[in-house]
């Protein structure tokens, strides 16, 4: 049974005191969500700390934004797997194409990532998905087949989440049409030796492209960026129909 996932990624935004507050009015929304639905919200650092002291093993699950590929070391402004697990953290998203374009990520250190995560026991959910120029070029697909081949050399993928994130509907308000993700997600699905990896969309997703989103049937959840810093409109996110 592939399990759905529902995880906000809240980037760089939210002090401890926002994300406090946050988390006040997004608890009370969750009453009626379904047992079987995952809820993660991957914050920043600082918010995890506290999040994780304010949970009180309600059933928000923490994910980090990032994870060294080391335990420990000389590595300036990183975070690794056993700073994360200490603090109760379960997931972390790697490769984010924030990272990657920002951040001078490339697939190499995305696998050594992915691999140490799932060393620590934390669940990675790794992010792939294609710029509008190599969309425009007709090489969506074969970008994505490259990501998969060599971020996951070596990686367990019975403890792992795929987000398939097209770059050009990130934050753009430009989400990819429901039927074209559920096709991508299916090509992604195809590569995997494992059919149960959940695999989510990321772009754009808003409570009113949710339920369409969600009743497509290779996709097994969502990464949410902006609209899952209101409690109201993340809580309707996950309450999908
Ligand atoms: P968005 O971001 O929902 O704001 O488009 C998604 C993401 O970057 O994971």
């Amino acid at each position: 049974m592939r399990k759905i996932v529902i995880a906000g990624n809240w980037k760089m935004y939210k002090t401890q005191s926002e994300a406090l507050e946050f988390l006040k009015g997004f608890t009370s929304c969750l009453t009626e969500t379904p047992e079987e639905r995952e809820v993660i919200l991957c914050v920043p650092f600082t918010a995890l700390t506290l999040l994780s002291k304010n949970m009180h093993g309600g059933r928000v699950m923490l994910g980090a934004q990032n994870v060294h590929w080391e335990e420990s070391g000389a590595y300036t402004g990183e975070i690794s797997g056993p700073m994360l697990t200490e603090i109760g953290v379960r997931y972390a998203i790697v490769g984010h194409s924030e990272r990657r374009q920002y951040f001078g990520e490339t697939d190499e250190t995305v696998n050594m990532r992915l691999r140490a995560a799932q060393q620590h026991g934390l669940i990675p959910i790794l992010c792939v998905g294609e710029s509008l120029r190599q969309r425009e070029e007709g090489e969506a697909e074969s970008h994505i087949a490259f990501q998969l081949a060599t971020d996951l050399i070596g990686v367990d993928q019975q403890k792992l989440a795929i987000a398939y994130e097209p770059i050009w509907a990130i934050g753009t308000g430009r989400t990819c049409e429901s039927t074209d993700a559920n096709r991508i997600i299916g090509l992604i699905r195809s590569k995997l030796n494992n059919p149960d990896v959940p695999i989510l969309y990321g772009g754009s997703v808003k409570p009113d492209n949710i339920d369409d989103i969600m009743a497509q049937p290779e996709i097994d959840g969502v990464l949410v960026g902006g609209a899952s810093l209101e409690p109201a409109s993340f809580a309707r996110i996950v309450n999908y129909k």
